[in-house]
Parts: C-alpha cells; structure tokens; sequence
C-alpha cells in the first residue's frame, strides 16, 4: 500500500511556538490543525529514549554538557521550557513514551527521527523501537526516519512494517543505493540544499518527498510544485493556509 503522508508535519511539535521537543509543543501543534508531529529521539546514559534534538543539553535546557552522559531521572530534573522564555518555564524533556501517549490521545500522527549520539546508532534504533512496541498502536500514523543509514538498517531488520524516512543532509553519491538498501518508504531533504534537477531525481525513484525546514508559505509552494508531498514547518499556521 503506497505511504500517504500529510502535507504539513510540524518541527519539533511547533518549534516556532512553543520549546522543540516538549509535550507543549506537541499540543500546540496539534491546536494548529496539523495531522503529524516529528520529534527527535536519542539515548539517556540509562538508555531511557528523550526526545531532544541536540546531542548537547545547553541550547534547549537549563542542563550542560552531553545528553548521554546524563540519566533520565538527572534529565528531568532540567527545565527545557525556560530557555525559550518564561511562560514556559518548568517544561521538561519527554520521554518517547509520553510522546506516544500524548499522541494517541490527540489522535495525532507521528515522526520518531531516531537521532543517535555518536557510536549509538543500532542501540537507539532498538531502544525506540522497543519502546514504540511495548506502547501499542497510537491510532495515527506512525513513521521512522534517521539520518543515519545504520538506524535505518537496524530499523528495517527490526519493525519492516514500520515506514522509513531516509533523512539527507550533504546528498552522499551512492544516495540511490542507500535508499534501497533501507527500503526508504520515503526521501526526506533539507530543502536548502537541493535544486529543482536533484529533486526530481529523488521524485524519480517513485518514493514520496518530505522536505525540512520549511518556514515560508512561498516556499512551501514551491516544493508542492514541484512533487513535495509535505514538508516540516517550524510554523503550521502558516504553511497549512498553503497546502
Ligand atoms: O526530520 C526533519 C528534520 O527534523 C531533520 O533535521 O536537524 O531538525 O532533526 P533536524
Ligand atoms: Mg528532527
């Protein structure tokens, strides 16, 4: 059955709006209309699966230093609201389980992007889909996707049934080997990056195209022009009065 994908997904929850990766953002998301929340998952040092997006704890938290070098009862004991500003302060880094279940209750789809500090890629790739086992179906879509084509492997080897996302930053030349080899269900690029020429070539594979980070109506419709089924937006309001 081809994959169908929503055009708009939003970043980090709606990372425009609310902090990245918390269950607020999510929420907010979810208030603007969208159909699909993409988050990004790694390990704790006790191999609990956080959903943050760098590998460091400074940008986004009141934390320092490497996210594995924490555990996650040292994790949430940081404020991932307060650095975005002060309404949100006491937000705290989610566990994916709470996403799944955040998600279920919204009825919202999800994106898990498995996002491994270095030397973790098959172990992150197991834990998160462990976890996503262990928790049931969210009654939405769920899809995977990684930048890293050993999460992706382990991913395949591990939950076939679950679609993947092959992620590209820095098109790689062997990019075609690598999307069969992961059986991508689809090819996710950094809009930035790409030309009309390459993205045909990527639409040319047959697979459906997501797009990030996608922050303007007018390039939103430029993507759809040319055969983007969706893209992730920091800001949904925006994109979804476009798509
Ligand atoms: O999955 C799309 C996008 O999230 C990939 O880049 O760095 O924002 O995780 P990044
Ligand atoms: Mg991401």
């Amino acid at each position: 059955m081809p994959l169908t994908l929503p055009r708009v997904i939003g970043h980090r929850g709606a990372a425009a709006h609310a902090p990245e990766n918390t269950l607020e953002s999510i929420r907010c998301a979810a208030a603007f209309g969208v159909a699909m929340v993409e988050i990004d998952v790694q390990l704790s040092r006790d191999e609990v699966p956080v959903v943050i997006h760098d590998d460091t704890l400074e940008r986004t938290t009141t934390g320092r230093g490497p996210v594995i070098d924490l555990t996650w009862r040292e994790l949430q004991a940081l404020d991932a609201g307060a650095p975005f500003g002060r309404p949100f302060t006491g937000e705290r880094i989610p566990d994916l389980t709470s996403v799944l279940a955040l998600c279920k209750e919204l009825q919202l789809g999800l994106n898990v992007e498995i996002k491994p500090s270095p030397g973790t890629d098959v172990r992150t790739a197991e834990v998160a889909l462990k976890t996503i086992d262990a928790f049931g179906p969210i009654g939405a879509p769920l899809v995977l996707s990684s930048f890293s084509v050993e999460s992706l492997e382990a991913a395949r080897d591990l939950a076939p049934h679950l679609p993947r996302g092959y992620l590209i930053w820095e098109r790689p030349a062997d990019w075609a080997d690598i999307a069969d080899r992961v059986a991508a269900a689809s090819i996710n690029f950094d809009h930035e990056q790409e030309t009309s020429e390459s993205i045909a070539a990527y639409k040319a594979t047959g697979r459906p195209l997501l797009s990030y980070t996608v922050n303007t109506a007018e390039r939103a419709r430029e993507l759809f022009a040319l055969g983007v089924a969706g893209v992730f937006t920091d800001f949904p309001g925006r994109i979804l009065r476009v798509a």
